[in-house]
């Protein structure tokens, strides 16, 4: 029960005592008229307060969203030293939301599962750097764009690796979180042309999965396909390096269950107006600058 709960719980009680005691005086002066009176006006407080507590509880939950992400993608999403969820998306799509009114929970799901779980209401936004696609646009609504990003390959900082090319990918073992578009252009590019082996192309379901087995060493994993912006936060602490650079153009969106119009209307509108403030660049310099 919260606050509001357990107040009016704690004033219905109060009547109920200043009602005994009222009726307890009345009842020494036996006026049962006045007794019955005040009884009825208890009652009728009682039910207003009561339903205006309740119309509190259900409104309490309208007003909460759940947003869906995969905290394995610095600086967009990723776990603080106390675990909790933050990042670029995460604290953009709260501050999108909590402006507007809306209290906000962050479900850590796998990439693989968000728009699932959109789909059947087990979320209500997915805040994931995800990438506006015409296949994802077929399931979900997106948001106006708010980040942009290409691929990008990582490397082992000192292990014998040549890459120069796409071409040359197709000598070690390439990993990319399953469900990305990483991935497809790994599976499309690679594997289905024939160039890359199905045996050397591993699926990771977190790509801070990949990037450890990258830093485990080449017997692992000797490459990994990753948007570009995610691939720099992970160089920037020094055991990976980026080798090659793979433009697709790609921009990130907030995405809603189709036909969601009116969370997807306050969604864009309030990415206009904080894009228009300060808290914007804060948020640039917080994650991106190095
Ligand atoms: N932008 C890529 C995509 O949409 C990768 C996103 C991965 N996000 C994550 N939180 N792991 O497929």
């Amino acid at each position: 029960m919260n606050f509001f709960g357990v107040t009016i719980v704690l004033l219905l009680q109060y009547l109920n005592i200043t009602a005994l005691i009222i009726s307890t005086n009345l009842r020494v002066r036996s006026i049962m008229e006045n007794k019955k009176k005040i009884f009825s006006i208890v009652l009728v407080l009682a039910m207003v307060i009561g339903t205006v507590a309740l119309s509190g509880c259900t409104q309490e939950d309208e007003n909460k969203i759940i947003i869906g992400t995969s905290a394995d993608f610095p600086p967009f999403e990723f776990k603080a030293e106390d675990q909790t969820i933050i990042g670029f998306d995460i604290d953009l799509i709260k501050k999108i939301l909590t402006d507007q009114g809306y209290t906000v929970e962050v479900q850590d799901i796998g990439f693989d599962s968000l728009i699932p779980s959109l789909q059947t209401d087990k979320i209500d936004v997915i805040a994931a750097a995800m990438t506006i696609t015409e296949q994802r646009l077929q399931e979900v609504d997106f948001s106006d764009p708010y980040y942009d990003a290409n691929q990008a390959v990582l490397v082992k900082v000192g292990v014998p690796i040549n890459i120069t090319s796409i071409e040359d990918l197709k000598n070690y073992t390439v990993g990319a979180q399953t469900g990305t578009t990483g991935w497809a252009w790994v599976n499309d590019t690679l594997v289905a042309t024939g160039k890359l082996s199905s045996d050397n192309f591993k699926s990771y379901d977190l790509y801070t999965d990949a990037v450890a087995d990258l830093i485990i060493g080449p017997e692992r994993v000797g490459a990994i396909v990753i948007d570009s912006p995610v691939a720099q936060a992970f160089a920037e602490k020094g055991n990976v390096k980026i080798v090659l650079d793979i433009i697709t153009n790609e921009n990130y969106g907030f995405a809603v269950k189709k036909g969601n119009t009116e969370l997807l209307a306050q969604i864009n509108e309030g990415l206009t107006a904080v894009k228009a403030t300060t808290y914007w660049d804060d948020l640039i310099e917080e994650y991106f600058a190095s």
